[in-house]
């Protein structure tokens, strides 16, 4: 018998039950007489939250690096590098005694309102799993655990704690759930964090299609399931539902409300070990890694600058960036020069080491130049004529105005959604009256999630995407405007033209307790696309100090197995002066399948950097799931066979070279033919046809000849009779011709569709 196995044998039912709940805001029970230690968690995401009086849920908490939050990260697309801040996290957890980092967030960035989009990765479950993945691999390298969250469907802080996302199962599972899928399979978080609100009418905290079905019996998640702080609503029903450990604590009366339901024969004891076994795992595994000492502040420090520069994005630039040595005057205007916005609001706020601020930074990089600041806009959501005026006149006598544009702190913040998707009107006035006065005019933006543009972008000459950068961006910042870095940071949300052509905007935020994902599938790119919505900018977009070009695109095989996946290599050249980085994007678009898909799908991308005039061929890996879609009728992931498109590009919406191949599906199916199917199910059906199609030339020659026999008047003249058929279940037109029929048209059916089985087997 295993350790773990004989503490449980030795655990009194109250020991069980109080492991079950926290003893503390931050800290699972311990349990000394049978060895087993406390296990601290702390948030999450970007940074270590370690309260300096732990008892307390609000609490100071020790300084500790503040990295750029995911929305900063996923513009990166550079797995790699996540796994290093990941390390850097574990170090810092260790140092400050954390045994689990509650992050990071992966929810799927639905609307570009969510309060918490800071903390998101993306509109794509695939770049958001791969990089929500090799995060959990860093910080798990270093002996500390990831706490996925908030699994599943918590897109939005309105309403968070109690709304009810109704989202049919095939979106749920090619959209919400795909990332985290893909997470915990490669990723394999210690923990996973159940979300606050319903989901299809269950609490998240009692789901257990949810957290046993899915996450635990089909994805293989070993570790142990927690709740969000106060998720759980009934602690007996979570239980049951898969739910290990609540928190925070301590809760007397949740502790005795399991002992009694265990007592009462309402709770299977063997429900509770179950979670006392998962929870004493991640306790064990925790505290093989030794705590304490100390981080290296400078290194992490520097780390956190090179995250925030990679995850930057050139939006707009007509060739004022980088700046140019041999400048003399430049105006820095914008409160965020000096007062940066690099972190959201709520439980991922990071008490940090040190602050880098814009302005200074720039002072250092900018030679010679002299720097001539205006705040432009306050503190609040005011206007005031006065800063307006002395920020254009700062502007008119310089050779580039640098703006700062921070989206207000109390825009980016969990517990609440944003309003609108502006920035405030003394901002847009600001920037409007800047450029208008000072040809060379950069917006620098600070900003968790889009921001729409199109009131003042057409007048300004560059602008850089910065992000909730973390406490070094600040340097980041003019790392990149002088063009210590290239960068090569590409948008992981679109950015629309407008709120009203965002995909939930008519299903969001819901009514009456509940919230439609009546946009289905199409979020983001994929709602755009089908919509052929104008953005302002596409995602997977960004642009470089260099140029790009893309060659010899090839596929390992024109025709494939989904089982045996393909590759796919192209030639990539940096065509410019410059080194430079480039996110190369593989989409797949199928040609046809028996249910719709979206246009372009991401399945694969690599960053790979580059000197002035050199080559690399990049190889990118799409496995069976890149070509799979979810099937409600047959309950799994299916393959169809099929011409797919394999499309290579620099964004969503710049296809570079493209390949067309051929997929042979291995998957054996059972035929969904019942008797109430259509002419078009039985033709569509590969054994359908093959068994019904014979009858069905007969039918038609039938109808031709009444229609031939037709004469004028006859209501049939002018009809499609095949269009009209289709969507006409087989039964009931034979049920028509009845008195014509050798044998009931039940019987005709049913006949068939036996002779469909037979084929399957
Ligand atoms: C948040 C979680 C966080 C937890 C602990 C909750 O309100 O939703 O993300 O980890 O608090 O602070």
């Amino acid at each position: 018998m295993s350790d773990i196995e004989s503490i449980i044998q030795h655990m009194t039912l109250e020991e069980k039950a109080a492991l079950c709940t926290g003893a503390g805001p931050w800290s699972t029970t311990a349990i000394p007489r049978l060895g087993v230690p406390e296990l601290v968690v702390s948030d999450g995401p970007h940074g270590v939250r370690r309260p300096i009086d732990a008892s307390k849920i609000g609490s100071l908490s020790h300084p500790a690096t503040c990295f750029p939050t995911a929305s900063s990260l996923a513009c990166t697309w550079d797995v790699a590098l996540l796994r290093d801040m990941g390390a850097a996290l574990a170090e810092e957890a260790n140092a400050l005694d954390v045994g689990v980092l509650l992050g990071p967030g992966n929810n799927m960035k639905r609307t570009p309102l969510c309060g918490r989009n800071f903390e998101y990765f993306s509109e794509d479950p695939f770049l958001a799993g791969e990089l929500a993945a090799s995060l959990i691999e860093g910080l798990q390298s270093g002996g500390v655990g990831a706490s996925l969250k908030h699994f599943a469907a918590n897109n939005q802080e309105y309403q968070r704690f109690s709304i009810n996302a109704e989202i049919d199962v095939r979106t749920l599972r090619e959209i919400y759930l795909a990332g985290f899928e893909r997470a915990v399979k490669k990723g394999k978080p210690w923990t996973v964090m159940c979300a606050y609100n319903r989901l299809n009418g269950t609490f998240c905290s009692e789901h257990h299609e949810l957290l046993v079905d899915i996450l635990k019996d089909e994805w293989g998640f070993e570790g142990l399931v927690v709740s969000d702080w106060g998720a759980v609503h009934d602690r007996v029903a979570a239980l049951r539902g898969g739910l290990d450990l609540e928190m925070p604590g301590p809760k007397p009366s949740r502790v005795q409300a399991v002992i009694q339901a265990v007592q009462d024969g309402a709770l299977d004891e063997a429900v509770l070990d179950e979670s006392v076994r998962r929870i004493l795992k991640i306790v064990f595994k925790a505290a093989e890694t030794p705590k304490g000492g100390t981080f290296d502040q400078q290194a992490h420090d520097a780390l956190a600058r090179k995250v925030a520069a990679e995850g930057m994005v050139l939006l707009k630039n007509n060739g004022i960036l980088p700046l140019k040595p041999g400048l003399k005057r430049i105006a820095v205007i914008g409160r965020a020069a000096e007062t940066p916005h690099y972190q959201g609001g709520g439980s991922s706020h990071i008490n940090p080491t040190r602050v880098a601020m814009p302005l200074k930074e720039l002072q250092q990089q900018a030679g010679s130049a002299e720097l001539f600041y205006a705040a432009g806009y306050p503190a609040d959501d005011q206007f005031r004529q006065d800063l307006l005026d002395q920020a254009v006149s700062v502007a008119r006598d310089a050779e580039v105005a640098l703006l700062y544009i921070a989206l207000p702190t109390y825009k980016d913040s969990e517990g609440y959604d944003r309003a609108d998707l502006d920035l405030t009107a003394q901002q847009v006035a600001l920037i409007q009256a800047v450029s208008a006065a000072q040809p060379n005019t950069v917006v620098i933006l600070n900003n968790g999630s889009a921001v729409v543009m199109s009131e003042w972008i057409a007048g300004v000459s560059a602008v850089l995407e910065a992000w909730t950068m973390g406490q070094a961006g600040g340097a980041a910042i003019a790392d990149v405007l002088f063009g210590k870095v290239n960068p090569s940071g590409k948008l992981a949300e679109t950015f629309p033209l407008k709120l009203a052509d965002t995909p939930a905007y008519l299903n969001y935020p819901g009514e009456g307790g509940k919230v439609r994902y009546g946009e289905g599938l199409f979020i983001g790119y994929r709602y755009y696309e089908a919509k052929q919505t104008p953005v302002q900018f596409p995602f997977g977009y960004g642009g470089s100090y260099t140029t790009f070009a893309y060659s010899n695109a090839t596929v390992s095989a024109a025709a494939f197995k989904d089982t045996d996946g393909l590759t796919v290599t192209v030639d990539i050249t940096n065509t410019g002066t410059v080194a430079g980085k480039e996110v190369v994007q593989v989409y797949i678009h199928d040609h046809k399948s028996a249910l719709v898909r979206p246009y372009k799908e991401l399945k694969g991308f690599a960053k790979i950097e580059l000197q002035p005039g050199k080559t690399k061929t990049v190889t990118i890996a799409l496995d069976d799931r890149a070509f799979a879609y979810y099937h409600p009728g047959y309950g799994q992931w299916i393959t169809e066979d099929g011409e797919f498109d394999i499309l290579i590009g620099a964004s969503s919406a710049d296809i570079r070279c493209q390949q067309t191949v051929t997929l042979h599906s291995t998957r054996k199916l059972p035929s969904l033919l019942n008797p109430e199917s259509t002419i078009r199910e039985w033709l569509d059906d590969p054994r359908g046809k093959i068994v019904f199609g014979p009858m069905f030339q007969q039918m038609m020659e039938g109808f031709g000849r009444a229609l031939g026999e037709a004469t004028d008047g006859n209501e049939m003249i002018g009809m499609d009779a095949t269009s009209m058929l289709m969507d006409m279940p087989l039964l009931s037109i034979l049920h028509f011709q009845d008195a014509a029929l050798s044998a009931p048209p039940e019987a005709i059916v049913h006949g068939l569709l036996q002779r469909v089985h037979q084929l399957a087997e």
